[in-house]
């Protein structure tokens, strides 16, 4: 802050700064001593506390007062001239002095303001006309912390253990780095890296199996009591899995991370994907102040969950010509046999391997 402050004391307008004021203070109280001496060579305490009833020659002492003043009148007026120019000139530096300090007081009380905002501060722009207005969606980067790279392997307590996956993912995010993060019952099929967005803080696949459940939806709730007013709309969709997400590392991505690792921390027995989901989507509200991260759902055929591919995809000869990028066995337990039908299918070109198979689970 210190730095900070320095900044808007030399910036503000080529106003000096405060060395600079300091030196010209000085030169002032030089200058106005020479002056007096000068007025007064005797001293001005003589001059202003001597009177004539002193013991001295009081007749003397006027007249050599009275020769003085007149051998350096002209000079007198030119140094009160000088003098009047130098106090217009303190004048001046008083009010810049004032003006700065209150500057100083404005940025001391926007300095928490100025702190948050520092931390997701662009260039401010103005909106340009209709239509063309896009918004960037997401925090900047942050700046790599190195500071804390192993504090993981240090921390014991059986609580913390719950949200010990969060927390590790939070060292990567303080490195700088983004993370994809993968349960281990997930098949690739292709690269996905070449399938990310990476526009948004969260990319995440999704439990939803079509369009409005995986990309949202509006659902109309029904109130025929109500009468003209009975239908009220609704913001719905399926929770994201927590199985299977990217996460750019910024600001908004830790405090998501250290928030449910927070949760899992205080409520052992809570669902890691329910936290991750209600921290993520919920908005701010009287006592409680939300998250500010972007999101994105993964295409849920590329990236695809287990109900997804046997509920719909097997079934469709169109969709089962389309290669994920990924199947995530979440929705089954039994995953082993169906992940090696998976692979069977997709990578060894067995058409009938999913047909053991139930929609659901075996019971
Ligand atoms: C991580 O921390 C250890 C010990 O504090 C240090 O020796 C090491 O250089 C650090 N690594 C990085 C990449 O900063
Ligand atoms: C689902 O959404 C995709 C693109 O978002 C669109 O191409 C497709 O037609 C939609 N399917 C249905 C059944 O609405």
């Amino acid at each position: 802050m210190a730095g900070r402050r320095d900044g808007l004391l030399t910036r503000s307008n080529g106003s000096p700064s405060r060395g600079t004021q300091i030196a010209m203070a000085v030169g002032i109280g030089i200058l106005l001593g020479c002056l007096c001496v000068f007025l007064y060579p005797d001293g001005l305490f003589r001059s202003f506390c001597t009177s004539p009833s002193d013991d001295q020659d009081s007749a003397a002492w006027w007249s050599q007062a009275n020769s003085a003043k007149c051998e350096t009148s002209e000079r007198t007026n030119g140094l009160k001239s000088e003098l009047a120019s130098l106090s217009e000139k303190n004048k001046e530096l008083k009010e810049q002095v004032m003006e700065l300090t209150t500057k100083l007081k404005v940025a001391e009380q926007g300095k928490d303001q100025a702190q948050k905002s520092s931390l997701t501060l662009r260039e401010q722009q103005k909106a340009g006309p209709f239509g063309t207005v896009k918004s960037l969606g997401t925090n900047p980067t942050v700046i790599p912390d190195e500071s804390d790279n192993d504090s993981i392997g240090r921390t014991g307590g059986n609580h913390a253990v719950s949200g010990l996956k969060f927390r590790i993912l939070r060292e990567f995010l303080q490195l700088g780095y983004s993370i994809l993060l993968l349960d281990v019952d997930i098949i690739y099929l292709q690269n996905p890296f070449d399938h990310l967005y990476r526009d948004s803080e969260i990319g995440s696949m999704s439990d939803g199996h079509s369009n409005m459940t995986a990309y949202g939806c509006d659902d109309v709730f029904d109130e025929p009591s109500m009468g003209w007013p009975r239908y009220a709309h609704t913001m719905w969709i399926w929770v994201y899995n927590s199985g299977f997400f990217y996460i750019r590392p910024t600001v908004a991505s830790i405090d998501l991370l250290d928030r449910v690792a927070d949760r899992m921390a205080r409520e052992p027995n809570s669902w890691d994907q329910a936290g991750f989901n209600e921290e993520l989507f919920y908005p701010s509200r009287p006592g409680y102040s939300g998250l500010h991260d972007s999101r994105r759902t993964m295409d849920f055929y590329l990236f695809m969950n287990s109900k997804v591919l046997f509920k719909t995809v097997r079934k469709d000869a169109q969709l089962r010509r389309l290669k994920p990028v990924i199947v995530h066995v979440n929705y089954h337990p039994e995953k082993f046999s169906r992940m090696k039908a998976v692979v069977d299918l997709y990578a060894n070109g067995k058409q009938d391997a999913l047909d053991p198979f139930p929609d659901g689970s075996w019971s």
